[in-house]
């Protein structure tokens, strides 16, 4: 008798390829700010040095500008096309693609590590030590609250819970927080933002 039916779980590689060609075709197709967010305009200068690490860096905006400011950036994602327009022009800028499922993020290695909308819980604690001593995060990303009601199921994954940023890194020294609309948003949609040293 059949008691039970599996569903094949979808293999990493499998999600990771449909990853990489979503965002590919996104980068091709679609227009992005190419403005460096204001939260990291804002805070970079906290940094104790140069070394940076840029988690999903898109298109580079971020990243093109600590590397004006001086910082040597890794910058991973795992779209090679929104690389392009950046990985050329600034060789102060080490491009990686890879899928941050995967990465590991070096112990004790940076002076910065910029997080800007995107989201993967797996990196929480890595993040934290993957900073030197006064090293600094910036943690910028979608909240749930106001997109949950036109958001499907399977999206909520990618979508911080109200306090759940500020919850995750308690452990460092906490510089800024708040959950706002983010005027940089289309349908200034909520986001949190953290900026929070390493003791
Ligand atoms: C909304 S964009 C944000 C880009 C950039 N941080 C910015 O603020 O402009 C999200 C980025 O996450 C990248 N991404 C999505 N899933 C990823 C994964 N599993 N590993 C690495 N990068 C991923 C995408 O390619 C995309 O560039």
């Amino acid at each position: 008798m059949l008691t039970s039916i599996e569903i094949p779980k979808k293999c990493h590689e499998c999600r990771m390829k449909q990853d990489r060609i979503k965002w590919n075709e996104k980068y091709r197709k679609e227009s992005f700010p190419t403005e460096v967010a204001s939260v990291v305009k804002n805070f970079y200068h906290l940094a104790p040095g140069k070394k940076a690490l840029d988690i999903a860096a898109g298109n580079g905006r971020n990243a093109v500008f600590l590397s004006q400011k001086g910082f040597s950036v890794d910058a991973v994602d795992i779209s090679e096309v929104g690389f392009i327009e950046f990985t050329s022009r600034f060789p102060n800028i080490n491009a990686i693609c890879a899928d941050l499922d995967q990465f590991e993020i070096a112990t004790g290695h940076y002076d910065l590590i910029l997080n800007v909308k995107f989201l993967n819980r797996r990196l929480f604690p890595y993040i934290q030590e993957g900073l030197k001593p006064g090293g600094v995060v910036i943690f910028h990303t979608l909240l749930g609250s106001k997109s949950d009601k036109r958001t499907p199921e399977h999206c909520r994954d990618y979508l911080l819970r109200t306090n759940e940023l500020l919850h995750a890194f308690l452990a460092m020294r906490i510089i800024y927080y708040r959950e706002a609309e983010d005027p940089e948003m289309k349908n200034l949609d909520e986001m949190a933002t953290l900026v929070a040293v390493k003791q």
